[in-house]
């Protein structure tokens, strides 16, 4: 687990236990099967199939994040996570568990939130990508943020931007969602300093005001 900082944190790991073949089998069946293969990952699954493969070093990529095009190098293995933390320096995700069991990396893809420490960098090209940069700023708080501020729901703050953007992606595919069903749609956050009354407060406004965020 790492530290509560924003510092750029290696992300070159010493150990690799999958076999590069054998990833490349799961992650072409998967992705071939769900039509979401993006540019680089088609030219990786393509490069496999010759028998060949895109890396181990950097290779170009175009992520659209926030609503601006970036280009960058990364090393196909490379977690959307890292790319957006260390390439880009946009650090409203966080690096907690890198295992997808806290939620603190919550990014939207497409409009559906999801753990950018469990998602390759070259998966997530050609798909909108939204961090909590994207969904309001100090002066300009989406309702979400309004309500995480407005109900205390926040101590160190290191899960906050995870849930906020959990929420928001939720609230917004399901305006009339329940205060129980956003409670069991930020299931997947975990708040390590037991915010949960806070959050509570904060699901029952959402669900008061059904949508608009
Ligand atoms: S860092 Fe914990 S789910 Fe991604
Ligand atoms: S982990 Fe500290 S506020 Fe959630």
């Amino acid at each position: 687990m790492s530290s509560h900082h924003d510092a750029p944190e290696p992300d070159t790991p010493d150990v690799i236990n999958v076999s590069r073949r054998g990833f490349l089998k799961g992650f072409g069946a998967g992705t071939v099967a769900t039509g979401l293969l993006s540019p680089a990952a088609m030219r990786e699954a393509a490069a496999a199939a010759k028998g060949g493969w895109l890396g181990p070093g950097e290779i170009p990529i175009t992520l659209k994040v926030n609503g601006t095009t970036r280009q960058l190098k990364v090393e196909p293995r490379v977690t959307l996570l890292d790319a957006l933390r260390n390439r880009l320096d946009i650090t409203g995700p966080k690096k907690v568990c890198d295992r997808g069991t806290c939620g603190a990396c919550t990014v939207l893809v497409d409009g559906q939130p999801a753990y950018s420490c469990s998602m390759l960098a070259i998966e997530a090209e050609g798909r909108a990508i939204t961090t909590v940069e994207g969904l309001g700023t100090p002066d300009k708080m989406n309702a979400v943020q309004k309500a995480f501020v407005k109900h205390d729901a926040q101590q160190c703050g290191f899960c906050t931007p995870g849930f906020v953007t959990a929420a928001t992606g939720f609230v917004r595919n399901n305006p009339n969602a329940s205060v129980d069903e956003i409670c069991q749609a930020l299931g997947g956050n975990l708040c390590r300093c037991g915010t949960y009354a806070g959050m509570l407060l904060v699901a029952a406004e959402l669900a008061q005001k059904k949508g608009g965020v």
